[in-house]
């Protein structure tokens, strides 16, 4: 049974913060944590589940690392393949049976699938995927949109976090992006097929590639209209172009076959992590063999010291082999549903407005909206200060959920937890509306 603690302190995750920023830039070791409250919290186990801080404290956990780990920390199936790959070796710098494995396995469950390569992150392989279709078209403009996040390099970093008046353009996102870097970056507003289609007619036999994410995760888990997926991947056809879904959340979470199956739709080209290897580093892009033929016949190349490390694809194998059981992924959208509804029950009884989007193994919660946005610009009005309160009430009873108001859900997510979860938000809603 939770109850909300009125002083949940941190003193060691407080002094190890302190100490940290004297020699860690940040005290933090991806920028994107460094404003996660009430401190940058340190953290020496996980769990299934849970997550034990340096405080002392037992968190029930939905931020799931930021996605990766859809099996929870510690299962044994996945710590099993790792260990035994360990006593055979770290690494090799050449091939070996797991790359074969891994690489067929991800062949017969992505639908559309029939060549992939690997690389280590997300930010990697949505490179490597530009690079193909850039390669296999022999154009250089990309076209993503407002509030898609595709890693932090220059020519994707574009447009991410916008205020409302900020115009529909390619703009910046932070400090140390040369213009050059992404002069050949059109940003377009997204769940919009007439903007893909003006782009086409402004830009003849220029575009490259549409990158997308087929769930907008990043920009509050809005989902795509009607027709729309099918839609990019049919004016891209049209045009000449790649069409590419960023899977790098949606990938082994929302379905085993990601967006491909869950939508039904097939892209020339996708992009996987997270859950791919739930939580160790491994990332791959997917797709048709005509475009990977680029890298056969040499017109251009992909490389990586690391890539296709055999740690990181045994967790990969056996992570999906995991997945694959069935129930998993009903059990995990049956779960994440009952969350959701849980939410929009007590705020409609306690008059708070807010709407919850996405799907049920990944979705966002916004507080002060009355309609599921769809599009990133649709979110900005929400209440993230109410949000913020109502996360560190749900912390404080022991819940752990990442700022942005997303909840991951997981395979070791039981229904133990499920109540936990619901007694929790009954107990901390109040706290969230204005
Ligand atoms: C959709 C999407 N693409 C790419 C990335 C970058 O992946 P990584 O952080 O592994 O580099 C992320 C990371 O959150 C993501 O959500």
């Amino acid at each position: 049974m939770p109850h909300v603690e009125q002083d949940f302190s941190t003193p060691q995750s407080e002094a190890l913060h302190r100490r940290s920023c004297q020699s860690l830039a940040l005290g933090v070791s991806s920028g994107l944590r460094r404003n996660v409250g009430p401190v940058p919290m340190f953290f020496e186990r996980g769990d299934g589940p849970y997550f034990f801080d340096v405080d002392g404290h037992k968190l029930l956990d939905y931020t799931l690392a930021w996605g990766p780990l859809i099996l929870g920390n510690n299962h044994p199936a996945v710590t099993a393949a790792v260990i035994k790959q360990l006593a055979r070796a770290y690494a090799f710098g050449a091939q070996h049976h797991g790359e074969v494995e891994l690489a067929e396995i991800l062949v017969r469950v992505l639908p559309g699938v029939e060549r992939v390569v690997f690389s280590n992150t997300g930010t990697e392989a949505v490179q490597a995927a530009l690079r193909l279709a850039r390669a296999f078209t022999g154009r250089s403009k990309v076209i993503k949109f407002e509030g898609h996040y595709h890693g932090w390099l220059n020519n994707v970093l574009v447009s991410y976090r916008l205020k409302p008046n900020d115009p529909c353009a390619t703009l910046p996102t932070c400090g140390g992006q040369p213009a050059a870097e992404f002069a050949e970056t059109l940003v377009l507003p997204w769940n919009d097929l007439d903007a893909i289609a003006a782009a086409f007619q402004r830009h003849p036999h220029e575009i490259a590639c549409v990158l997308t994410e087929p769930i907008l995760v990043n920009g509050g888990s809005c989902m795509p209209c009607a027709g729309y997926l099918q839609g990019i991947v049919d004016l891209c056809r049209k045009h000449g172009a790649v069409s590419i879904f960023d899977e790098v959340i949606t990938g082994f979470r929302i379905a085993l076959g990601g967006a491909r199956e869950f939508f039904g739709v097939t892209p020339d080209l996708s992009v996987y992590a997270k859950a791919l290897a739930a939580g160790f580093t491994l990332s791959a892009v997917g797709g048709r063999a005509e475009i990977f033929r680029v890298l056969e016949d040499g017109r251009t190349i992909h490389a990586g010291t690391y890539n296709g490390n055999p740690i990181n694809l045994a967790a990969a194998v056996a992570t999906i082999r995991t997945l694959e059981e069935p129930g998993t992924f009903d059990r995990m959208r049956a779960h994440g549903l009952k969350l959701r509804q849980t939410i929009e029950r007590v705020a409609v009884e306690r008059g708070i407005p807010l709407v919850t989007t996405g799907v049920d193994s990944v979705f966002s919660v916004h507080f002060g909206l009355h309609a599921p946005p769809q599009t990133y610009r649709e979110t900005l009005p929400a209440d993230a200060v109410g949000y913020g309160r109502f996360r560190l009430a749900m912390l404080c009873a022991g819940v752990h959920l990442l700022p942005d108001g997303r909840w991951y859900i997981g395979a070791a997510h039981s229904d133990r937890e499920l109540l936990f979860a619901q007694q929790a938000i009954e107990d901390t809603l109040t706290v969230g509306g204005k």
